[in-house]
């Protein structure tokens, strides 16, 4: 996994994301080069190359689906109100609101057009998929908006919301590059699925890191999704196993938007403590990484073929950034 993180690195170090007009292509340059995980390219990369396909073919297929993923962080970024984004500001912080839109737009044209620099026999099966993960990824995000204003969110449709916002991307990235390989058809459904249970897990432990995360490692703002009145599986939980009076408590702060809002983070991280809402979403989370393993196993492969997924899996586990 190290060689192969190591090979996504330098495909983008490789690449020149600044062109003219500099106003356009400098918070584009930014965002790529700060890096970030990686975690898209490098999936995409090692489905690939577990079903044999090899890494000179998905070059442009892994900057694609990083620049596109990149997109969706610029736009969040505003929607979300999120000063900071690995460790550094924001683009529309950095400059302004109009650069991050405009800007983003631009990095989900340039997804299409690091695609359709490579010809291949399933182009069109692959942007196909492409195209649905993307619709996918902006109905989660509206319904992550909607749900900023509703009190009666339930715990299915938070799962079905981070399936669309987070887990098809990296289901997505999987299957793509095991469409690249011409991996048998069964086995491209069984990645895909390994895929959204490990996207599942992935923005669980995201909700879990904004709550409890340390600001210097998880790059992000903490308390982010409490001011936003975001109904994440922490929330949802707490509201579950409280009193009717905390469940009352929390409901309305969760529709207070105070100008000071530490007070606020303050006392739903208190109530979240008593409601032990930390070992609740710890419990959630292995549980799609054990379905997240189910689906691997059914793969009809050689176990050494899929160390490398197996690898990510494992670093991912105890993520804290
Ligand atoms: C952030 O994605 C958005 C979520 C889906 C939680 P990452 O956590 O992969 O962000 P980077 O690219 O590593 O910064
Ligand atoms: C991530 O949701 C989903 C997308 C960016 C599409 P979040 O809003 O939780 O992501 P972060 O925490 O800002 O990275
Ligand atoms: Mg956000
Ligand atoms: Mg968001
Ligand atoms: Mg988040």
């Amino acid at each position: 996994m190290q060689k192969l993180l190591a090979t996504v690195q330098q495909i983008f170090d490789e690449e020149k994301f600044i062109f003219e007009p500099h106003e356009l292509y400098e918070p584009i340059d930014y965002t790529l080069r700060l890096g970030g995980k990686r975690i898209r390219p490098l999936l995409l990369m090692a489905a690939n190359q577990m079903f044999g396909g090899n890494d000179e073919q998905v070059r442009y297929a892994a900057i694609g689906i990083e620049t596109f993923h990149n997109f969706t962080l610029l736009h969040d970024d505003l929607m979300d109100k999120s000063p900071l984004r690995r460790g550094k500001p924001t683009v529309y912080r950095k400059w302004d609101e109009n650069t991050a839109i405009l800007s983003g737009d631009t990095m989900f044209a340039m997804a299409y057009q690091y695609f359709l620099r490579q010809p291949h026999e399933q182009l069109q099966q692959i942007l196909s998929c492409f195209t649905r993960t993307a619709i996918e990824v902006c109905e989660g995000q509206q319904y992550d908006m909607n749900f900023e204003k509703r009190d009666d969110v339930t715990l299915d449709e938070y799962t079905e919301m981070i399936r669309l916002k987070t887990a098809v991307l990296l289901a997505g990235a999987l299957k793509i590059g095991a469409l690249y390989a011409q991996a048998p058809a069964q086995d491209i459904e069984h990645i895909y699925q390994f895929g959204i249970h490990l996207g599942l897990a992935f923005q669980l432990q995201d909700d879990l890191l904004d709550a409890y995360g340390d600001v210097a490692v998880f790059g992000k703002q903490t308390g982010q999704d409490i001011r936003d009145n975001k109904k994440t599986y922490l929330y949802l939980q707490a509201l579950q196993s409280a009193t009717n009076e905390v469940k009352q408590e929390l409901k309305q702060i969760f529709e207070s938007t105070p100008q000071d809002s530490e007070p606020k983070v303050k006392r739903v991280l208190e109530i979240y403590d008593a409601a032990n809402t930390r070992q609740q979403v710890e419990k959630a989370i292995n549980s799609e990484f054990s379905a997240a393993q189910r689906s691997l196993d059914e793969i009809q492969l050689p176990e050494e073929k899929k160390a490398p997924l197996q690898n990510i899996m494992s670093t991912l586990l105890g993520r804290k950034k």
